[in-house]
């Protein structure tokens, strides 16, 4: 989205082949990518596969300039962001220390960019307390972490050691290279259908993948947000950053809503919400054979909570501080049913977004969306993809939440 140039050291660990992967993960979101090795990097991963993957030259030794420059003072004062992954638990003690006897040291020590490492070792070598302690003391000077990951580990033991996913890393750099403009601030984000029991293993749904409200979710923990996300039915992996409640009906997403509403600033409502559940849900299988032979199955519907309204009814008794945001997700008569909506419930701003539309709305990854505002304006955005959707939202969300401070 943002292209930024990012420096990737590599030390010498098993997890080290997992840079190529890092790399891509990187490049294949737009950034510009240098990598940096020690020698004992070499060992595990060729520095072929990083040059041909970034793009770039890959130094590993200190005296052995690529460029004609001083090279780790030019890719020290290159990077936007430092990002040393695998970080060994010799390369944690020499940084510790401020040892400068290599290239990835060095550039480590000369750049004014923000530092984020991925340790990735042995489960006692993590334990051990001299790890620790010299981790704690990069901590100290500022250095950001990820990791490591608990479960198997390439020496045959189990606990925690494993590298974070190459996808994690990518994510946690982004958060360090993105302004913590929503530090401070809880948001509850909605996303997904909601599943209504019709008996214990079928149910009434919706269409809805997620993927929007799951980009809004990570926008924001980009953002510095403490994000709750509130999922239902989808098979999306949680963002980096952000806590998730699972749900299934309509039911059980009104009682999470509204039970964590006092502790938070903002909520976005990006689920599909069944508006009727089936009156009574069968705890067994409904079989066909209980049913008349040439008869039909009558499913009675009943009104299901509105949870917006009930969000927004919360927050002008409690004083009306709180930024909500609405979705209306229409096939026809999209703006006006959108301010009908906004008006109906109150909220700040409503996203209206045409699922008549192939190329956007529900299970793609870009949304063409209007934002209705309740002063009659209304902004209609590009097609766009829906991180950037997420995030011009973000940016109405911190607009509203500054004129309220
Ligand atoms: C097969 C093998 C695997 C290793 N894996 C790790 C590891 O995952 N993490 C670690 O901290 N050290 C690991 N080491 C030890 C480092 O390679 C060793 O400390 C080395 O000096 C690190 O150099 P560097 O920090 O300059 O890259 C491993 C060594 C070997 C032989």
């Amino acid at each position: 989205m943002n292209p930024r140039r990012i420096v990737l050291a590599v030390s010498g660990g098993i997890a080290a082949y997992k840079a190529p992967e890092l790399v891509r993960a990187l490049t294949g979101a737009g950034h510009n990518v240098r990598c940096v090795m020690t020698r004992d990097a070499t060992r595990f991963v060729s520095p072929l596969v990083l040059e041909a993957l970034s793009q770039h030259p890959v130094g590993d030794d200190l005296f052995d300039s690529q460029s004609g420059e001083i090279d780790h003072i030019a890719i020290a004062d290159w990077a936007e962001v430092v990002l040393v992954a695998p970080i060994t638990a010799n390369l944690i003690a020499k940084l510790a220390r401020g040892i400068t006897d290599d290239l990835v040291t060095a550039v480590v020590l000369a750049t004014r960019a923000p530092l984020l490492v991925a340790p990735a070792m042995n489960v006692n070598m993590w334990n051990d307390e001299v790890t620790q302690r010299n981790l704690a003391a990069l901590r100290e000077r500022g250095f950001e972490t990820v990791g490591p990951d608990a479960g198997d580990l390439a020496c045959g033991w189990q606990g925690e050691g494993r590298m974070s996913d190459p996808a994690v890393i990518a994510d946690a750099a982004e958060r360090v290279l993105t302004a913590q403009s929503l530090s401070g601030q809880r948001v509850i984000v909605t996303a997904g259908g909601t599943s209504e029991p019709i008996d214990s293993v079928r149910s009434v749904t919706n269409r809805s993948s997620g993927k929007m409200g799951f980009a809004i979710a990570a926008q924001a923990a980009l953002r510095g947000a403490d994000v709750l996300l509130v999922a239902g039915e989808t098979p999306l992996a949680t963002p980096f950053g952000v806590d998730r409640i699972d749900v299934g009906s309509a039911l059980e997403m009104h009682e999470v809503v509204l039970r964590e509403l006092a502790g938070a600033q903002v909520v976005i409502k990006a689920a599909a919400v069944a508006d009727f559940r089936p009156r009574e849900a069968s705890t067994l299988k409904i079989k066909k054979e209980d049913l008349a032979p040439d008869g039909g199955l009558q499913i009675d519907l009943v009104r299901n909570p509105d949870i917006l309204a009930d969000v927004c009814t919360e927050v002008k008794a409690s004083g009306g501080k709180q930024v909500v945001v609405g979705f209306a997700a229409e096939s026809h008569d999209v703006i006006p049913a959108a301010q009908r909506k906004l008006e109906r419930k109150g909220c700040d701003l409503i996203v209206a977004n045409d699922i008549s539309r192939s190329d956007a709305g529900f299970n793609v990854d870009e949304n063409a969306v209007s934002f209705v505002w309740p002063e009659g304006e209304i902004e209609e955005l590009a097609l766009l993809p829906k991180s950037q959707v997420a995030a011009e939202l973000l940016d109405r969300v911190e607009k509203l939440l500054g004129e309220r401070t």
